[in-house]
């Protein structure tokens, strides 16, 4: 839902990891004009540099660890799924969420579910993007924001952002130059899918 008090969407980020995405879009959020505000992070790893990173900035956190759950991913996103109902949360962001998604919890959030992908998809969906765009003599390589669908990667593109390839360049030196695009690019679009949302109520 939209909160009645802001009149902003409320979205919760799932990370597993550093969070550096995460700490764009809350950043992004404390803008006057921000159409959405971070309601809440969860982390399928309770050790996820993130989750501290988003307490420090006053935002709700909860780590859901999928251990215990063990093959039973539908009763790990259950779990999740009731964080997100108690935060009244209309969008959800994964921001380095490594976990695959049952189709029970894809199709609950159907269109109201992004992703960011550390390459200009449809090229490189899965891991390893950058050493896998250098292999192939890439010049240029990039970052794709897409709502999740039920298929890893292959959702509708909402924006991409390009960067060059230089000589010399690691998967390492090219996944930086990747991130810092990403932190860019996501909060753009996900403010974009906001406003629209807004303009539609
Ligand atoms: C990013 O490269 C993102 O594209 C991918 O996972 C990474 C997350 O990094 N899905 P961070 O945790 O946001 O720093």
């Amino acid at each position: 839902m939209v909160s009645p008090a802001s009149g902003r969407v409320r979205v919760a980020i799932l990370i597993s990891g550093a969070g550096s995405n995460m700490a764009a879009l809350i950043d992004a959020a404390s803008a006057a004009d921000a159409p959405f505000e971070v309601v809440g992070v969860i982390s399928n790893d309770p050790a996820a540099g993130g989750l501290a990173i988003a307490a420090a900035h006053g935002v709700p956190v909860a780590a859901v660890d999928h251990r215990p759950f063990g093959k039973d991913r539908e009763a790990h996103e259950a779990a999740i799924q009731r964080h997100l109902d108690d935060w009244s949360v209309e969008v959800v962001v994964l921001a380095g969420y490594m976990r695959l998604l049952t189709p029970w919890l894809v199709r609950r959030w159907a269109g109201r579910m992004l992703n960011i992908h550390p390459s200009l998809l449809p090229k490189y969906p899965g891991l390893d993007t950058h050493a896998r765009a250098l292999a192939a003599g890439d010049t240029e390589a990039g970052c794709t924001v897409h709502l999740v669908t039920e298929g890893v990667d292959e959702g509708p593109v909402l924006g991409q952002s390009r960067v060059p390839i230089v000589p010399g360049d690691s998967p390492a030196s090219l996944a930086e130059r990747v991130r810092v695009a990403e932190h860019t690019l996501y909060p753009q679009v996900l403010a974009d899918l906001c406003q629209t949302r807004i303009a539609s109520l």
